[in-house]
């Protein structure tokens, strides 16, 4: 895999290749040496054929410990900006990180380039921020999660002589790629980042590899220690880490096999991260699939809600009605995914009590027209079957039923655009609902007597 890293480097869209050259030249002409590190070598190393992949972001580290200042990535991405002046430009933070994004370029689509200065950092406390200061290329792979993800490609010359390696391997994250293993760098890592459990099962999963056992451990003694707790408290001094988790589970329950990557969650005891009483058994597994087959049939353009959504607030209903609320919360859900998931209990108790009882179509439709489809997949997964027999038939055939009369008619036969117009379609809709009329002539009779000019 090392020897080919330049083929593979070679697979890559000419936009990219470009872009790779023109920043090796700016930080050569700075002495300084520049890297592409993280997701970036990880997949090209795993990459199978020829076919290039199409990445969306690339990631590249300037080495401070040679002549680079703390705004070395800053000067590099003015300096690439000069020459891409199309892409948009932004720098942060204390450590000058900077961002180019191209929105909609003609040939790589919606696609950025992270630009860093080297650095190393250290945890005050558990979960907390890191302390952070400028160091070299090694301390920088040295912080992070995975072996795999800690390799570096150095794109500034010497490229290829002996002593300097085209591709940087501290950690053995080749080995950890031909073996197939998640990896962690030190036994303290998800104890400083509880977030790193949820990418540990998330590349587990994506690329079918097993966490190596000792990581597994250190997982388990993470859990154990209570670590889990930090990720419960919205107030938490560090409430990126709360919006961090959910950006790992929407990328989990994104992957096509999220199912699995669940059962390991569960298995690693890690849903705790979300709340103690988080479990996923048999019965959730149901209600699951059809919440997903239902969703897949009613919002085939995937308008109302996007099933890593879905899945997510299903999760979260499982948990006691006055739970729910705070873990949306935490979890940064959304608006209206909070609103959904505070409001579920007394919805569904509404619901139920209509729905339990035989009942006229326009009656089915009156209770449940208020609510939106997300809302009626989390209460339909909850359900007996008589009331998911109900549920289907409003979405399947009653939803879409409309008045045999419209305005236009309304006026027509003689009345007067206003606020009565709704009440006057409802009765037509419901009557039409019914079977009560058939025809447009019935439902004007049905008008005239109800609603008399
Ligand atoms: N990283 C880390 N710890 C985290 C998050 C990220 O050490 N909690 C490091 C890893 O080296 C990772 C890099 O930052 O490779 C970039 O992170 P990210 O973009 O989230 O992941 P990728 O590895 O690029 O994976 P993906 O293909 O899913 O984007």
């Amino acid at each position: 895999m090392h020897s080919s890293i330049q083929t593979k480097l070679q697979t890559l869209p000419l936009p990219l290749q470009e872009l790779l050259s023109a920043a090796a030249v700016e930080a050569n002409d700075r002495n300084w040496p520049l890297y592409l590190v993280g997701g970036a070598v990880r997949d090209l190393l795993l990459q199978q054929t020829e076919q290039a992949i199409n990445f969306r972001e690339l990631d590249l580290v300037v080495d401070a410990n040679h002549s680079a200042s703390v705004q070395g990535a800053a000067e590099l991405g003015c300096a690439l900006h000069k020459l891409y002046s199309e892409a948009h430009l932004q720098v942060y933070g204390r450590f000058q990180t900077a961002t180019m994004i191209w929105r909609s370029h003609p040939q790589l689509g919606n696609f950025s380039v992270d630009i860093a200065t080297a650095r190393t950092e250290s945890y005050p406390y558990p979960a907390a921020d890191p302390d952070v200061v400028v160091g070299s290329i090694q301390q920088d792979l040295s912080r992070r999660d995975f072996t795999i993800n800690a390799l570096a490609v150095r794109l500034t010359p010497p490229r290829c002589l002996e002593n300097t390696p085209v591709l940087l391997d501290f950690f053995g994250g080749l080995t950890d790629l031909h073996h197939q293993h998640i990896r962690v760098l030190h036994p303290n890592s998800f104890v400083e980042d509880p977030t790193r459990i949820f990418r540990a099962v998330r590349f587990a999963t994506r690329f079918g590899f097993v966490i190596e056992p000792q990581t597994e451990g250190y997982i388990r003694d993470a859990i154990a220690s209570g670590i889990y707790q930090q990720t419960q408290t919205h107030h938490h001094p560090v409430p990126a880490l709360q919006s961090r988790l959910k950006k790992e589970l929407k990328a989990i329950l994104k992957l096509p096999n999220w199912e699995t990557a669940l059962v390991l969650l569960s298995e690693l005891d890690a849903l705790k991260c979300l709340h103690p009483q988080l479990k996923i058994d048999q019965a959730w597994w149901k209600q699951t699939q059809l919440a997903l087959s239902w969703l897949t049939l009613f919002d085939p353009s995937v308008k109302a809600i996007q099933p890593w959504q879905l899945i997510l607030e299903l999760l979260v209903a499982q948990l006691r009605s006055e739970d729910r609320a705070k873990v949306a919360e935490n979890l940064c859900l959304g608006e209206h995914s909070h609103q959904r998931l505070s409001t579920l209990a007394p919805m569904q108790a509404e619901i139920h009590s209509v729905l339990i009882y035989p009942r006229s179509p326009s009656q089915v439709v009156q209770c449940l027209r208020r609510y939106d489809l997300p809302t009626l997949l989390l209460v339909t997964a909850q359900s007996p079957l008589t009331v998911r027999q109900r549920i289907w038939q409003y979405l399947q055939e009653w939803k879409t039923v409309k008045p045999l009369l419209n305005g236009n008619d309304l006026i027509c036969l003689g009345y007067q655009p206003g606020r009565d117009f709704n009440a006057i379609l409802s009765k037509v809709l419901f009557a039409t609902l019914d079977g009560v009329v058939q025809t447009k002539g019935e439902a004007e009779r049905l008008v005239l007597d109800y609603f008399p000019l």
